[in-house]
């Protein structure tokens, strides 16, 4: 069986699409532009080309953008005072700070300090306690991302076996969540997994967020399974690969998300979308007369 190639491209075209026009209906309505304020400490070039990506998705969609590039020596008051300056500002409705962050900054007291309400990401406490609830406010992007493309794949997740390699807080754990939500039966797998190709070849669905380039091997995958590569891996050549070994595997799948042009890009569109949502609810939290702009 040849896999389908689920494109993120695509799927992201549409949905940014839909944004866009729910973005100058907002304005007419309004006249406020969605507005996202992305902070990143240092230079590291993953980080770099990951901000300047956001930056284009919101300028694609008609979005205010504002980039605040701190030192890499900066320190967690540096960072902290920033958000404060942020959330005073009028024009952003969304704060992202780019991670991973410097050691020396804490990093639970920099998103504990953006507010639930500005947190497009869903990383503050409150947010991932209402995702685990089944209440949230913002989604986590690349989960969402990933939920949104099996939709738009047409890929029912009900009563499947998903498996999900890699159990971290931005990934792992809240699409865990999101899987289960959707009626899905799910398997969280780590470094300390055992047997992990017999766990890996269970999967209707197997989901990998490993960040190692090839991990996941035509062995490890069942025939016929869909496959979702959430890896952005850079290679000694420059390239970029996933977590998948995407020509062993695809042959065996009957679905396959490929890198680049897969998660990553529906990531920032989520991210797009969480941030249009949250100019929504604080224009619509500042004027409780109107019952609704949209
Ligand atoms: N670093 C890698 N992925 C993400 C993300 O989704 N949000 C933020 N803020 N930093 C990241």
């Amino acid at each position: 069986m040849k896999g389908r190639v689920i494109s993120g491209k695509e799927i992201s075209a549409s949905v940014r699409q839909k944004i866009a026009k729910d973005a100058r209906e907002f304005e007419q309505a309004t006249g406020v532009k969605p507005g996202l304020a992305v902070v990143i400490v240092g230079e590291d070039p993953a980080s770099c080309v990951y901000v300047r990506n956001k930056e284009k998705g919101c300028a694609e969609v008609g979005f205010y953008s504002e980039r605040h590039q701190l030192q890499a020596h900066a320190s967690t008051e540096e960072l902290l005072a920033k958000i404060e300056e942020l959330k005073a500002n009028e024009k952003i409705h969304g704060i992202l700070v780019q991670l991973p962050l410097p050691r020396q900054i804490d990093e639970k007291a920099v998103v504990s300090a953006i507010p639930p309400e500005m947190d497009v990401d869903g990383f503050h406490p409150e947010n991932v306690g209402r995702l685990l609830l089944g209440e949230a406010r913002f989604l986590p992007c690349t989960p969402a991302g990933i939920m949104k493309m099996l939709e738009y794949a047409h890929i029912s997740v009900a009563g499947k076996e998903c498996v999900v390699v890699g159990r971290s807080n931005i990934v792992g754990k809240p699409l865990a969540m999101l899987l289960l939500q959707a009626n899905a039966t799910v398997t969280i797998c780590h470094s300390q997994t055992k047997n992990l190709p017999d766990v890996t070849r269970r999967a209707d669905i197997l989901i990998a967020a490993v960040g190692k380039a090839h991990f996941i091997t035509a062995d490890m995958v069942k025939e016929g399974a869909v496959v979702i590569d959430v890896g952005i891996n850079r290679l000694a050549n420059g390239k970029l690969a996933g977590d998948v070994d995407f020509d062993a595997v695809a042959p065996k799948t009957s679905a396959i998300t490929p890198v680049p042009g897969g998660v990553g890009v529906m990531t920032i569109t989520m991210l797009l979308e969480n941030t249009l949502k949250a100019a929504q609810c604080q224009i619509e939290r500042k004027n409780p007369d109107r019952t609704s702009f949209y």
